[in-house]
């Protein structure tokens, strides 16, 4: 089983000063938490300062996007070298919002994963269907597809470094968590379609985290099942006390 691994997705939701609390918090708090690699995604701004308030603990730093290419004239964007040169390890990709409000779509998703890993930064890969989809029974084909378009020409030796991450949208910032069962039900289902893509002891290794509503409240009983190595926090990664909890449920 890999090592589990939790990240906090600050969203747009922190200034520099309330990102630079926020980490000092959780890295005095996590010294004592073995076992579990700690990941914090602030807004790219803060990042250099975050990375700075973690440095020599043992949590890392992970920014929320970045563009494909490495350098050039691509006003507003970021690159791979930009923030590994600021302290990243991490990287989080398509993630929904970002396909959903900002119309990434999978060949653009691709393109990052390739540059990250190309970069340095270890890629976490969001899939997730939305709401009508998993109504509509589609919720198999939609992991499917993204998987095979996200990760299309990523060889197994790159996609060592890749981490996935399961965020159905319907449960992305509105308090319905998946239900333990149906969060394991596509995480086996991602394990099953790595496996197909990248043999069954790459796929074993590989890290499977769920993202959605995930609070102290329910983070046990998530990282119980037994192919969920991990979360992907939102909203409870905003106070350092839930966010720790949780980190404590991993361990
Ligand atoms: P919430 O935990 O706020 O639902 O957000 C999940 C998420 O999108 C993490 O990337």
């Amino acid at each position: 089983m890999p090592t589990s691994m939790v990240a906090g997705n600050w969203k747009m939701n922190t200034t520099l000063a309330q990102a630079v609390e926020l980490a000092a918090g959780v890295r005095d708090g996590a010294g004592s938490l073995a076992g579990v690699d700690i990941v914090l995604c602030p807004p790219h701004i803060s990042l250099q300062a975050v990375a700075e308030a973690v440095r020599g603990s043992a949590v890392k730093v992970g920014a929320q996007n970045m563009h494909f290419e490495t350098t050039g004239a691509f006003t507003g964007e970021i690159s791979s070298a930009m923030l590994k040169e600021v302290g990243c390890t991490y990287v989080i990709l398509g993630h929904s919002e970002r396909r959903h409000l900002f119309g990434e779509a999978e060949t653009m998703i691709n393109k990052k994963v390739h540059a990250a890993i190309s970069g340095g930064l270890l890629p976490i890969l969001c899939v997730g269907e939305l709401l009508g989809q998993r109504e509509a029974g589609e919720t198999e084909a939609v992991i499917e597809r993204q998987l095979q378009e996200g990760l299309s020409q990523v060889g197994v030796e790159k996609m060592a470094a890749v981490t996935i991450a399961y965020e159905p949208c319907w449960a992305i910032g509105t308090g319905k968590t998946a239900a333990p069962q149906q969060a394991q039900e596509v995480h086996a289902f991602i394990r099953k379609t790595l496996e197909g893509l990248y043999g069954r002891s790459l796929a074993q290794e590989s890290r499977i985290q769920y993202g959605g509503s995930a609070n102290p409240g329910n983070a046990a009983e998530l990282l119980e099942q037994p192919d969920v190595d991990g979360l992907l926090v939102g909203g409870a990664s905003l106070k350092g006390k839930d966010f720790l909890a949780i980190v404590d449920a991993a361990g």
